[in-house]
């Protein structure tokens, strides 16, 4: 069960009791004013952009009364060839108590947490995983749905390139959920190597047997040569859009990890509807990633 000096690499590694533990305390952070003074430090060593991640797992520590020791990748001396593994070293060296990283080779938190003695957090590898957003997505599910065992999660779009579509795969089928994919047959998955999820060819049908609906950005910055015809056509098949929400049921929810590519994953006026809970998990992901960090670090909330 404990965390206690622990890294976090991927969802394979969590058993549901731990999960649970994580979520009770993520409640507990949620619904407490104070921050505990606490002496400990988080290293973020974020090698791709981020918005949500970096300031969720800053925001968490804050919330913690952790001190945080921001890496700017584009400053360091990493553009002078130095390696990561070096780099992650000698950040360590400076004595924080644990490092989250974010980088674009699948495997490299993996990597680092055997050359450095703290806990690495995996603030997402690659095409490889998403651990901390697939907890905040379940702890979403169970706010928002009262449940997670039993429910119907569509993921919708390019799954071939996420990180968050096998992070949830793995942690979500582990909590009882059954997992259906709709998207272009380009961006579909042999990929996930999972058995047991239903395969959609329509948007339509796949919103009318979901509970919880999880948009995917299309990532052209993943993909070798263009996959799909057009952003429009993608759109018009793929998109969320209120036509295609009259298939949904009234008390579904709509998820998207971001950044939301307006106009193609989903239209400005479907992200206004009312089961929408994109920002709900960004909120969210302060309260698990605080959990999380409470836990490694045996900081008490
Ligand atoms: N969901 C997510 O990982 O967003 P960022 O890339 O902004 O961190």
């Amino acid at each position: 069960m404990s965390f206690l000096g622990k890294s976090l690499l991927d969802t394979d590694s969590l058993q549901p009791e731990q999960i649970f533990f994580l979520f009770e305390k993520a409640r507990k952070i949620r619904d407490r004013k104070s921050s505990p003074a606490q002496n400990k430090t988080v290293a973020l060593m974020f090698f791709e952009p981020s918005t949500r991640t970096r300031a969720s797992f800053e925001m968490a520590a804050y919330r913690l009364g952790c001190h945080v020791l921001n890496l700017d990748p584009s400053r360091s001396s990493v553009v002078k060839g130095e390696t990561i593994e070096d780099t992650a070293q000698n950040i360590e060296a400076l004595g924080p108590d644990c490092i989250i990283v974010r980088h674009a080779g699948a495997g490299m938190p993996q990597q680092l947490s055997q050359r450095v003695k703290i806990p690495v957090i995996n603030a997402g590898d690659g095409m490889r995983g998403h651990p901390t957003q697939a907890l905040l997505d379940a702890f979403t599910i169970l706010e928002e749905r009262g449940r997670i065992e039993g429910e119907r999660v569509l993921l919708v779009g390019d799954i071939m390139h996420s990180r968050v579509a096998r992070s949830n795969f793995n942690l979500l089928t582990k909590l009882g959920a059954t997992i259906g994919v709709c998207g272009p047959s380009t961006l579909r998955p042999e990929l996930l190597g999972q058995k047991g999820y239903k395969l959609f060819t329509q948007l339509e049908e796949g919103l009318e047997w979901s509970t919880v609906c999880m948009l995917l950005r299309i990532q052209t910055e993943r993909m070798e040569s263009f996959q799909i015809p057009s952003m429009g056509e993608y759109n018009a098949r793929f998109g969320l859009t209120p036509d295609k929400l009259r298939y949904f049921r009234d008390d579904g929810i709509i998820m998207h990890p971001g950044p939301v590519n307006r106009g193609v994953e989903i239209t400005s006026s479907a992200m206004e509807d009312r089961r929408c809970r994109i920002l709900t998990q960004v909120r969210n992901g302060v309260f698990v990633r605080a959990a999380l960090l409470s836990s490694i670090l045996g900081v008490e909330v």
